[in-house]
This record gives structure tokens, sequence and C-alpha cells, in this order.
């Protein structure tokens, strides 16, 4: 049996439906919820998720194809707003332990295989540039999903795609932080918190996880917001599912004026170069809305900066370079410029923060009841 997972209306997929008989297919029913990044589906229900809304068993599908095809809409740099919260809810699919991948953290595998997986990305006059990008992108799940990328295929129309002039930016008004993890208190907010601190405008933290269910709600308190800094942690290589629903929303409604949108963002892994697809995405959609994008933080080792940040006055070792990172964020902001991209780690030896993680995974999953052999369960 193979997997496709697809994008593709009812209407459009008929006209291919032919090419993947037998396959099992797996597309955005409507029923499809966000993943709340509470990890268990690595130390509470291992292998499988425990958001039971007809998508919990992804981990397990994608284990049991011979080969996964992917079949969407390119979109900043990588997948739609619905094949992404796919991706998203296939956490369970590796372990939650680290090991090293060609010098980088990585999660060791559930499963001992390679699964070939090809990507078809279609659109509208993608250019090269972007297709690159979208190689990369997929290169970077497949390395996070301990996979393969068998092949990637572009299927674009000549439709031309208007970028919208919307006149010059005015740093004028309040900077809204948009947090967008669907935890409320996690790494992010913890990090939006201190750079709301370092700014000197009028600011407000705004949770995306609140509007959900009314995009439209939140299209509208943003559309005389000047500035913007989302805020969000990596999630499968790229943008939170929940942000590039938003971000589309945006592309398809806002008629408004120019903004700079910064970027403050997070992960789990310890290399915040594995950020960049991040940030690509977000200056991606900052091209195609006619905005400016104005520069980031990306921050690496996020689980054990919340946890520093808990216990240590931020800026103070070990997160003392991270400080410095988001002070020069927030000059940038305050100073109404645009930086380059930073990209910090906290003072703390990678090794170091592999076996605190992979012994905490234990720890996790003794409190959940199960014993550590049981992280390793295959489905
Ligand atoms: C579904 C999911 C996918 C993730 N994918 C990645 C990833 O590709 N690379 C990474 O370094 N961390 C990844 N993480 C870890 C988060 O980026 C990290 O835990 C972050 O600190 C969470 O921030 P928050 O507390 O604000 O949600 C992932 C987490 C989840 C829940």
């Amino acid at each position: 049996m193979n997997l496709l997972i697809h994008d593709l209306n009812e209407k459009e997929y008929k006209k291919i439906s032919g090419d993947y008989e037998g396959y099992e297919v797996v597309s955005d029913n409507g029923s499809i919820k966000p993943c709340v990044g509470c990890f268990n589906c690595w130390n509470k229900d291992p292998g499988r998720c425990v958001v039971k809304d007809g998508y919990e068993n992804m981990g397990y599908l994608i284990h049991h194809a011979d080969e996964v095809v992917v079949i969407g809409k390119y979109t900043y740099g990588g997948f739609s707003g619905s094949i992404k919260n796919i991706f998203d809810r296939c956490l369970g699919y590796v372990l939650p332990h680290f090991e090293l991948v060609n010098n980088e953290t990585h999660h060791q595998k559930r499963y001992n295989e390679i699964k070939p997986f090809t990507f078809i990305f279609y659109g509208h006059q993608i250019s090269e540039e972007e297709k690159e990008c979208a190689r990369r992108y997929v290169t970077a799940v497949c390395t996070n999903f301990r996979a393969q990328v068998k092949e990637v295929i572009f299927k674009e129309d000549n439709k031309k795609v208007k970028i919208p002039d919307r006149g010059e930016y005015k740093a004028e008004g309040k900077i809204v932080l948009l947090n967008a993890s669907t935890r409320v208190k996690g790494n992010t907010a913890k990090l939006a918190v201190e750079l709301q601190k370092r700014l000197n405008r009028e600011t407000e933290i705004i949770n995306l996880v609140k509007y959900l269910n009314d995009n439209d709600k939140l299209l509208k308190e943003l559309e005389d917001v000047s500035t913007i800094v989302l805020c969000e942690p990596l999630y499968v290589d790229g943008l939170p599912s929940q942000l590039i629903r938003f971000m589309e929303k945006f592309e398809e409604d806002y008629k408004g004026k120019n903004k700079r949108i910064y970027a403050l963002a997070n992960m789990g892994l310890y290399e915040s170069e594995q950020l960049v697809n991040l940030f690509e995405g977000i200056k991606q959609w900052c091209t195609k809305m006619g905005f400016e994008y104005g520069g980031g933080l990306g921050v690496g080792a996020g689980e054990l900066v919340g946890g520093f940040m808990e216990a240590v006055p931020f800026g103070k070792w070990p997160t003392s370079k991270i400080a410095r990172g988001m002070d020069k964020l927030a000059e940038a902001i305050n100073y109404n410029y645009i930086t380059e991209d930073i990209y910090r780690e906290p003072a703390f030896p990678r090794s170091l923060y592999m076996a605190i993680a992979n012994s905490g995974w234990k720890r996790m999953a003794k409190a959940n009841g199960l014993k550590p052999k049981d992280l390793y369960r295959q489905l």
C-alpha cells in the first residue's frame, strides 16, 4: 500500500484519482485540528497523537506505506496550511530521543526504515528560486523524519501573480507580537514577553490560538497595525500550520496598507540555523503580500531555553547570547530599520543538552505510568 497526502478539492482530485487507485488517501476534510504541542505522541501514547479527530494515526500510516506521495500547493517556500497540518500531526513517526545526523541534532527513528517521499508542488509561476526553496525544505523535512526524498516535481501554470503595491511603510501605532504557538505559556510566549520588555512603542501580545475558528476577526484586528512580530515555534522544519493558514487568509482577504513583519522563532533541536526555512517562509509571504520583512531572531534548544528562563533571569548565563540577539532585534524595531536574521543557541554544550533531553523523556514516560522501553513502541 502507498499513502497519498493531498490538498486538492474534490473536483481537482477526481481528475487525478485514477493514478492513485489502491492508495490510502489523506486530505484535510475540515475536521483536522492543529497540533497542540503536548508531545503525548512521544511520552503518553507513543507513536499515536492524542487528539482524536481522525488524524491521530499519521505515524502509523506512514510506517505501513511502501511510499508516500504528497501533492500540495506551493505555499511560502513549502506546504499549504492543510498539508502542513497533516505533517504537524506526524511527529509520532519518529522517537523523541536525539542523535546526530550529519553533525546536526535530529530525532531517532521509531521504525527501522527509510521511507521514500515524492513531493508534487503545484501553483502559478513557481520561480527557480522558489523551486530551490521547496527542494531545500522537503530535504529538511525528510532529514527530520529520517526519510528519503525520492522526487520533487513542480506542476505550474502560467497565471501571472500580481504583487500588490501598498505604498510606503510607516512605523506608527502599536506593535503586535502574534504568538502562533498553541502553547500560550510555552517557550514562544516566554521569549515574546522578553522582546516586549525591550520595545519602546505600545505593544500587545495576541495569541493566535484564540482566533483559530475566527481568522476573520484577527485579520480585522490587525488591519491597521503597521508592525507585527510573528512569534512561533518551528514545527516539522517550517511554520506551524495554524500560522500558515492565517497567512493564507491574509493573502486572500487583506486589502490594507503596507506593514513591516519581524520574526521571533524558536525550536527544539539545538542548531538555530535549522530555522532558515521558517524565516524563508515568512519572507516569501511578505513578498506575496507586498509587505516588508524586517528580520528575525532564531533561538535553538528552545525547550532548554524555556527551562532556563524559569530558573535564571533572562540575559544571565546561559541565555546571555540569546538576550544580546534579542537586544539587536529590539533595536531594529525601535529605530525602525531592517536587520539580518540573527541565529542563537544558549551557552550550553550540545552534547549535554542531548543527554539531558534523552534522559528527560524517560522520566516523563515514568510519570505517565510507562516504562522507558514503551517510548520505542511500534504500531
Ligand atoms: C509538531 C511539532 C513539530 C516540531 N518540529 C520541530 C522541528 O522540525 N525542529 C525542531 O527543532 N523542533 C521542532 N519542534 C519543537 C518545538 O519547536 C519546540 O518544542 C518549541 O520550543 C516549542 O515552542 P512553544 O513552547 O512555544 O510551543 C516541534 C514540536 C512540535 C509539537
